[in-house]
């Protein structure tokens, strides 16, 4: 049987793996969406219009992978290197089919409106302007505190009502004073609230069923956005993808099973994006406190994948992979109960191609050095036996599939 997932599911679950990146400021790109969709509404666009206006909304920040940066963008309006996020997200939706369609105005969204370019569509001219005044409204907030949006309502008015006609469109401005004078619409800005506004959204445009392999296509996304946050872990989630498979291949796995076994494995580290940049690519061993930070990210994805209907166990393998057949891995502490095969595929994937990467702690290791940990490992109950003796019997092939990227990878 062929699993089917529904779209909008997947770009919300995209946009909760995104929420992650802003750590103190969460939900940047769900308020970003409220606040542009409700402008949007006073100026009268169409149903149709409003859906792809929050699709480009909640995906604006696609570019953004460190906290470093996300935390420099929401403080200075003007910094040069702006422009980069805002064209690495193009690029990443350019070659996807449904989401390509809001890529113009993602990659816009930081251009004043009296610079955006002539040939530009109407619709992407708006779009990317809308979601560039919701981006500032918010920018204002998160400086003010968002614990009360409504209390701060004069004075962020007032300083976005200064750039009409320069950053922003006049009428555009405009439609958002109309709006931000309903005290609903501040006191909706708050988490509870943003998350039930775009839950009850019907988003029918986005109401279609991808199959299988399309939905390769957003892991794929997802896996490069988690990838870009540390030069240390370029590639690492489509190797651990890569050798998933391979490793599934051995346990004769085929079909389905192999593409959902690579989709775990490309989404298996997503909840990464919540670490701050400074403990990833920390030189040296963790405090207790930044190790605790750190262990968040498996349990951030599970939380983000079991939220996306149809993913049925995917969730679980990706979310298990530092978990221990011992029962004291994290978050969960699973046994070898609810460590399933393909969980522990994962696992011995993840850590195989860790391995093959230098990490800011130590360098990488060569192939034939692999075993000897990956066997300490089995010793002390972490890992699963006959999977490493697989990974370690056919050591060229599954070092290809960790280091290299292979034709037939879910996304090419
Ligand atoms: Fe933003
Ligand atoms: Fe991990
Ligand atoms: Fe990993």
């Amino acid at each position: 049987m062929t699993l089917r997932i529904d779209l909008k599911s997947a770009i919300l679950a995209l946009s909760d793996a995104l929420d992650l990146v802003g750590v103190n400021d969460f939900q940047h790109g769900k308020r970003v969406a409220m606040i542009a969709r409700e402008t949007g509404l006073m100026l009268g666009l169409p149903e149709k219009r409003l859906d792809r206006l929050v699709c480009a909304s909640l995906l604006h920040d696609l570019g953004v992978s460190s906290t470093a940066v996300h935390r420099r963008l929401q403080r200075e309006a003007d910094w040069d290197d702006r422009h980069a996020h805002c064209e690495r997200g193009y690029r990443l939706l350019r070659p996807f089919a449904y989401l390509s369609l809001v890529a113009n105005a993602i990659r816009y969204h930081h251009t004043p409106w009296r610079e955006l370019p002539t040939g530009l569509s109407e619709a992407d001219a708006l779009d990317s302007n809308l979601i560039l005044l919701a981006d500032r409204v918010d920018a204002m907030l998160l400086q003010k505190g968002l614990e009360n949006p409504l209390f701060n309502r004069d004075g962020v008015v007032e300083a976005i009502a200064t750039l009409a006609g320069s950053l922003l469109s006049p009428d555009a401005v405009k439609a958002f004073v109309a709006a931000a004078a309903r005290e609903a619409f501040w006191i909706a800005l708050v988490p509870r609230h943003v998350h039930s506004y775009l839950n009850d959204l019907a988003l029918s445009d986005w109401r279609i069923t991808i199959d299988f392999p399309q939905f390769g296509h957003v892991a794929r996304l997802i896996s490069s956005i988690v990838d870009a946050k540390s030069p240390f872990t370029a590639a690492h989630s489509l190797g651990v993808a890569q050798l998933a498979r391979h490793l599934g291949e051995g346990v004769g796995l085929s079909g389905d099973a192999l593409a959902e076994l690579q989709v775990a494995g490309l989404m298996h580290d997503v909840g990464k994006l919540c670490v701050p940049d400074e403990i990833v690519d920390k030189p040296a061993g963790l405090t207790p406190l930044e190790f605790s930070v750190m262990e968040r990210h498996s349990f951030e994805t599970y939380q983000i994948l079991r939220h996306i209907p149809g993913l049925g166990q995917v969730a679980e393998w990706a979310a298990f992979h530092h978990e221990a057949l011992n029962g004291h891995g994290y978050p969960f502490r699973c046994g070898p109960d609810r460590l399933a095969r393909e969980a522990r595929i994962v696992a011995v994937a993840d850590v195989f191609q860790a391995l093959a990467q230098e990490r800011p702690y130590r360098g990488a290791q060569r192939a034939e050095q692999i075993p000897r940990f990956l066997n300490d490992f089995v010793r002390r109950g972490v890992l699963d036996r006959d999977i490493v003796a697989l990974a370690c019997e056919d050591l060229d092939g599954s070092w290809r599939a960790a280091t290299q990227v292979l034709p037939e990878s879910a996304g090419e």
